[in-house]
């Protein structure tokens, strides 16, 4: 084996982030993942700035006892509220947000500089996704709109359907009206993407919809390569991806298939005690 072998730590505050878990292991075939979902916990999109803090230090400290190379923060909420913080607490181990990948990927999208964001109450009352986007672009003109239902529907597999509709519409109807609407809408919350299809006939074929897994992607393949972490591909000997819940395996397989995209074994997802590590 070559290169630097040692998994990539994933965490969420549950399986939302395993859309960006997607997105890594098909950018990225030669490198090996721990997952942690804070199933115990979810959601953080609720819970203030100091919880959501105290619980990703608490999931990174296990991810880091696994032997992790770099964390990726897949939850936007925590991105928003805890990445400086595990930046720091971390050093001289790389964490990665997904808040600034996914700004990069409004400030592509956009034509008018118009961009509206989705996300957890959390997210948005930080405004994080605002800060990152007028880094890249000081003329943006940024809507925020909280959308933490979508987080239950999303979860129970409503991806389509009259609820899941009918949320949509009255969510993003209204940001969307008038001469001087966003030309993009930033997905920015892990549950958000399996919901894209019911957002797409909402908001109709002309709005640019982008969300940040695949330029967190772009962003770790980038970090890999540049601080010489890269893997040169593995032997083949134990999983390539490895699964932590704080709670339920059985749930975290049933509704984490959602996420993935394929199934996931309840035998391969195990339960951790985050208070205990
Ligand atoms: N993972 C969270 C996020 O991306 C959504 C679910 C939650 O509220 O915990 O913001």
């Amino acid at each position: 084996m070559v290169g630097d072998s040692r998994p990539i730590g994933v965490f969420d505050s549950g399986m939302g982030g395993l859309t960006v878990l997607r997105a890594l292991a098909a950018r990225l075939p030669e490198e090996r993942f721990v997952y942690l979902g804070d199933t115990a916990r979810l959601p953080y999109g609720t819970k203030s700035a100091e919880t959501v803090q105290a619980y990703a230090l608490q999931a990174t400290r296990l991810l880091l006892g696994e032997g992790v190379k770099m964390v990726v923060i897949a939850c936007n909420t925590a991105s928003a509220v805890a990445l400086y913080v595990l930046q720091e607490s971390w050093d001289p181990v790389p964490v990665i947000g997904v808040i600034e990948p996914g700004a990069s990927a409004g400030v592509a999208a956009t034509k008018n500089g118009r961009i509206a964001v989705i996300a957890t109450e959390g997210t948005v009352q930080g405004g994080a996704y605002a800060r990152a986007i007028h880094l890249q672009r000081d003329d943006a003109q940024v809507v925020q709109q909280p959308c933490q239902v979508f987080v239950a529907l999303a979860e129970e597999g409503w991806t389509d359907g009259p609820a899941t509709l009918a949320s949509a519409q009255h969510y993003l109807g209204p940001l969307f009206e008038g001469d001087n609407a966003p030309d993009t809408l930033v997905l920015g919350c892990t549950h958000f993407p399996v919901l894209a299809n019911t957002i797409r006939q909402t908001i109709g074929d002309e709005i640019a919809l982008v969300d940040s897994a695949e330029t967190t992607a772009v962003a770790v393949a980038d970090a890999l390569e540049s601080g010489g972490l890269a893997s040169e591909g593995h032997t083949g000997a134990g999983k390539t991806i490895r699964f932590f819940a704080t709670d339920s395996p059985e749930r975290f397989a049933r509704v984490g298939a959602i996420f993935l995209g394929r199934s996931i074994d309840e035998s391969d997802v195990e339960l951790v005690d985050l208070l205990k590590a």
